[in-house]
Formats: C-alpha cells, sequence, structure tokens
C-alpha cells in the first residue's frame, strides 16, 4: 500500500525515464493479475437533456447552444441489440441527468427489454446521475448490474468550486454508499487538472476510491469546453495539454499500483489530448475500453468537452477502430465476456 507522500511523489514524477518506470510497473501489475485482455463498455449517450448546471460540462442546462434530444426507446434497444450481436457483453447507458418519473420509467422498460432481447446475457452498467434510492433500488431489480457516478472531485471545497453552491457533497457520497449497499458493482471517478486541485488533492482521491473499496474507475482529464464558465484556469497545476497528457496517465498508474484488482478505463478524454491517448491509458495499467455506440446524428450533441473524439464515427467503424488499436499494441479485445472486475469477483466469494 502506497502512503499519500508516496503517491504525490510518483503524481509529481516529470522525468522521462522515471516517468516510464511508473507506466512499465503498472502495466506489469495489470499483466501479472488480469492478463492482456480489454473489456468493452459500448456506451449508449441515450439523453442530453440535463437538469444540473454543473460549471465544468457542455451539456448544463444554461447552455443554450445544445441541441436537446432524447433517444426513443427503439432507438436505444436498437443499439444494445446491435452491441449484443457484435460481441460486446457489457454496455453502459449514459445520460444527462433527469430524476423526474417519465424519465425512470424510461430506463426501468428499457432494461427490461435488454434483458429481454440478451436474455439476459447483456450486462448493463447505468451512469444516470443522483437518484433516490428506491430508483436505483429498481433499476438494479430490473438487471441493472453496475453504476458509475463519478465523485468529480473528493476535496470538497473543490466539489463546490466546480458546482453550483446548492449541490451536495453529502448527497453525491451518500448515493455512492447507497449503490454500494443495494449491491450495484460501484465505479467513481474524478477529474483530473481542474482549476485549484493539487497533486495532494488528486492522491487523496486515489485514497478515496480505496477507501470507498470501489469495483471501477473512469478518471480522466478536465477539457475545457467553450460554452461553460468555470473559472480560474490559470491555477491549473500543469501547464499545457502534453503536461495534462502525462498525468492522466500517471494517475492511472498510480491507481494501478493501489488497487491493482479493480477495472480502470481508458477514457476518451485522454484521446482528445493524444490521438494515442486511450491506447496508452491501457499500456500504463488499464484494462477497460469504452467505445461510443450512439447512432451518428447524435453524437455531435452530447459534447461535454470541446474536440470529442469519434463524432463522426459509426458504431461498426468504432468498433473495427477500437479491435485494430487493442491488437496494435499487442493486448486482446475480450469479446463476449462480461468482464466484472476481479475485485469485485474476489469481495464476492
Ligand atoms: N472535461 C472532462 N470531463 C468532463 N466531464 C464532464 N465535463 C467534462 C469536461 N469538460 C465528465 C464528468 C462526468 C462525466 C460523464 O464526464 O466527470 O461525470
Ligand atoms: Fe471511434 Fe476509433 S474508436 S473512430
Amino acid at each position: 500500500m502506497l502512503t499519500k507522500e508516496e503517491i504525490i511523489a510518483y503524481l509529481q514524477t516529470s522525468d522521462e525515464e522515471s516517468q516510464k518506470e511508473l507506466f512499465e510497473k503498472a502495466s506489469q501489475v495489470k499483466t501479472n493479475l488480469l492478463g492482456k485482455n480489454v473489456y468493452l463498455r459500448g456506451i449508449i449517450e441515450l439523453s442530453n437533456i440535463c437538469q444540473k448546471d454543473c460549471y465544468y460540462c457542455g451539456i448544463r442546462k444554461s447552455n443554450k447552444n445544445v441541441n436537446r434530444y432524447l433517444m426513443i426507446e427503439d432507438e436505444i434497444l436498437k443499439s444494445a441489440e446491435w452491441a449484443y450481436k457484435a460481441g460486446y457483453a457489457s454496455i453502459v447507458l449514459q445520460s444527462g441527468e433527469r430524476t423526474d418519473d417519465k424519465f425512470v420509467r424510461t430506463i426501468s422498460d428499457v432494461l427490461k427489454e435488454i434483458k429481454k432481447l440478451s436474455d439476459g446475457k447483456l450486462r448493463v452498467t447505468l451512469s444516470l446521475g443522483e437518484q433516490e434510492k428506491e430508483v436505483y433500488k429498481c433499476w438494479y431489480n430490473l438487471g441493472a448490474h453496475r453504476y458509475l457516478l463519478r465523485i468529480e472531485s473528493s476535496n470538497k471545497d473543490l466539489y463546490h468550486f466546480i458546482h453550483p453552491k446548492e449541490y451536495s457533497f453529502e448527497k453525491r457520497l451518500e448515493c455512492l454508499n447507497n449503490l454500494k449497499e443495494i449491491g450495484y458493482q460501484l465505479g467513481t471517478g474524478v477529474m483530473i487538472g481542474l482549476p485549484h486541485q493539487t497533486y495532494e488533492d488528486l492522491a487523496n482521491d486515489i485514497l478515496f476510491f480505496k477507501k470507498l473499496d470501489v469495483d471501477m474507475v473512469g478518471m480522466g482529464p478536465y477539457l475545457e469546453h467553450k460554452d461553460t464558465p468555470l473559472p480560474d484556469k490559470d491555477t491549473i497545476i500543469v501547464k499545457n495539454k502534453e503536461e495534462l497528457y502525462h498525468l492522466g496517465l500517471r494517475m492511472i498508474s498510480v491507481l494501478r499500483l493501489t488497487m491493482p484488482t479493480i477495472n480502470i478505463a481508458a477514457t476518451t478524454a485522454l484521446q482528445a489530448l493524444n490521438s494515442f491517448g486511450r491506447e496508452k491509458g491501457i499500456l500504463c495499467g488499464a484494462n477497460v475500453f469504452m467505445p461510443n455506440i450512439s447512432e451518428g446524428e447524435y453524437r455531435p450533441s452530447y459534447q461535454l468537452y470541446d474536440n470529442k473524439p469519434c463524432i463522426d464515427e459509426t458504431s461498426t467503424e468504432c468498433l473495427d477502430c477500437v479491435g485494430k488499436r487493442i491488437e496494435m499494441i499487442g493486448e486482446k479485445v475480450a469479446f463476449d465476456e462480461w468482464g466484472d472486475s476481479l475485485h469485485f469477483r474476489e469481495r464476492n466469494c
């Protein structure tokens, strides 16, 4: 177990040789324990309608430059069925946050239908924000197995700095605890390189994941969106995109050393900084890839940050591309495998 000071030292590593050593160490830990399998989660961005107004996010409700959409149920199911037939054993339903009854019912109906169309064989992860415990329970009982809810930053002051003041840090923690108690495989994450964020904050984020004993983490660099108001950009700890990219990779490696058996995603935000970003994420210790499987017309309207990759591609193109990219780095796509984290399997036996 690394101490906070050791984590900070790793995160601050700036010389190339030590950084390379860190990446290799994390990759070795991953390969020894989890092999060279990369698990796929096809992500359906089913709606960009959001009741929240987070200062960093391109689909925040105050952004009037977004064409709002909600996929109809048939479109969501068509994407899910396509994914199932293409060998994705696992999909993620992600959306802007909504808590109204109509939305909750739509998700419930979709979950029932996905179960039917895949004979219960398609694993479903939800990434639908803060909801009432009863709603989480209902979706779990309808077959959702995993839930992703990023804490965004485990530093309460920073959490408040990047969100409207009435948003509650405690409520978010409560949601995470509720999800765990219900039995979901739990995923969380943070943004890296936020204004006012320090190396100590990032080390605390890693220790927060450890304390919460999560099964999976998806974290990535904070990237600006032109229509968002997050202030104080000159307080970011890295000077440029290149440094941000490497800090994102070091976070993955240090997390792999700290929590060797969890699932860690190589997020799309990494690829926004470097065209080889997600592959490099895998080589630094991540083991999950989340290709977009939303159909074409909606992709440009789900831009959480500027220059999001893959908005002109189709689901088939992304799948082909991902297969080649993973093969190119000598890893193997684990088609037709649920890919529950070893951490989750261990804590349940
Ligand atoms: N840069 C990077 N990540 C972002 N997210 C939202 N906006 C941005 C941004 N500008 C992330 C948040 C959220 C996830 C779905 O996307 O962490 O939880
Ligand atoms: Fe979408 Fe490569 S993953 S184009």
